[in-house]
């Protein structure tokens, strides 16, 4: 078995655990958020998203947030789809930039109004721009597996855009199944070929657990060489552009599998479970981690 020794986890949930809620969580509820899972051993975080509040309006106070959260010792991520998300991030602090793009056409029309190329078109100067300024880029590649509209996405398609990203010179590519249709054959058959078109570069797995196949597909990531997840703590999030996805995987609920494999993650279960426990009750939707609902007593275990 091929299982590395430490994994890094990319906590994903202030940006995509919330970008889709339609009530609007509390500005101070979400910067609490944040530092309670940086208290929890987080080191790499999406803070939030410069995108058009007229698409997504959780969003609209990502300034506050950034002013708010940014710290030395945290890879702090904030995404952004174009050149004017760009702008706004040049006038912030933070150096981490997180750009992303669909395989598939159909779907990137949908998320960001452009095709696939005109946003590469748009996006190569940005990028080579950004790294002149030295910041860490990383690339989120949507719709590797499946794309709502046009189905099935091929291995071949993912490979040639991750080779473009990583010829513009990005630092890392977070590969997606956006709306968690993948099997763990289909992760450890991409997930292998990108180990091996791109050796040199961070590639990241990004799963929704819309079937519940989120856990075995990280697990056949981990048999692939990949050993960088985003997840998202409480299993919130989906994309509001790409019908049918549901929540992140799990944080905690990825932790607990990988520390209980050995592999070591540096997160503190129990710091994740407080720092949910003081953003649950603003959702407008239930959480969906296995582990938190053991912790709550409301789990299989909990009965025995
Ligand atoms: P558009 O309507 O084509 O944009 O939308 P536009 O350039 O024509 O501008 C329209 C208006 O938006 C203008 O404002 C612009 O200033 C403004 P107005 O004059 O009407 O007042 N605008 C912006 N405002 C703030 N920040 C910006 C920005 N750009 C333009 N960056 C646009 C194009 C990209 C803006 C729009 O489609 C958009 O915001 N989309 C958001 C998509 C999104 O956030 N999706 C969720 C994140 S991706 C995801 O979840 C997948 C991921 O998790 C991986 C996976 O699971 O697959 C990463
Ligand atoms: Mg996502």
């Amino acid at each position: 078995m091929n299982l590395p020794t430490q994994a890094t986890i990319i906590e994903v949930g202030p940006r995509d655990g919330l970008q889709n809620l339609a009530t609007f969580v509390p500005t101070l509820t979400k910067i609490d958020f944040i530092k309670q899972l940086k208290k929890a051993g987080i080191k790499e975080v999406e803070l939030t998203s410069f995108v058009s509040p007229k698409w997504v309006p959780q969003m609209a106070d990502a300034p506050i947030i950034i002013e708010e959260c940014l710290d030395e010792e945290t890879r702090n991520f904030v995404l952004v789809p174009n050149r004017k998300g760009i702008d706004r991030l040049l006038g912030t602090a933070c150096k981490n930039a997180a750009v992303f793009v669909g395989v598939s056409d159909s779907f990137n029309k949908k998320n960001i109004n452009k095709t696939t190329e005109e946003s590469l078109q748009e996006l190569e100067p940005i990028i080579r721009d950004l790294k002149e300024k030295n910041f860490f880029v990383r690339a989120c590649i949507s719709t590797s597996f499946y794309c709502p509209y046009e189905g099935k996405v091929e291995v071949a398609d993912v490979l040639v855009l991750c080779q473009r990203f990583a010829s513009f010179g990005v630092d890392e590519l977070s590969v997606a199944d956006t709306i968690g249709m993948a099997n763990p054959k289909e992760s450890l058959e991409l997930f292998s070929a990108l180990k091996k078109a791109l050796p040199n570069i961070m590639i990241t797995a990004h799963f929704h657990n819309t079937r519940g196949m989120a856990l075995a597909n990280i697990f056949a990531a981990l048999q692939a060489g990949i050993d960088r997840f985003d997840t998202s703590a409480g299993g919130l999030g989906g994309c509001p552009f790409a019908p049918g996805a549901s929540g992140n995987v799990a944080t905690e609920d990825v932790v607990y599998m990988l520390e209980q494999m050995g592999i070591s993650t540096g997160i503190n279960l129990n710091r994740i479970t407080k720092a949910l426990e003081n953003l649950l009750p603003h959702l407008d939707k239930p959480y969906e981690s296995q582990y938190y609902k053991w912790v709550k007593g409301t789990g299989p275990l909990s009965q025995v």
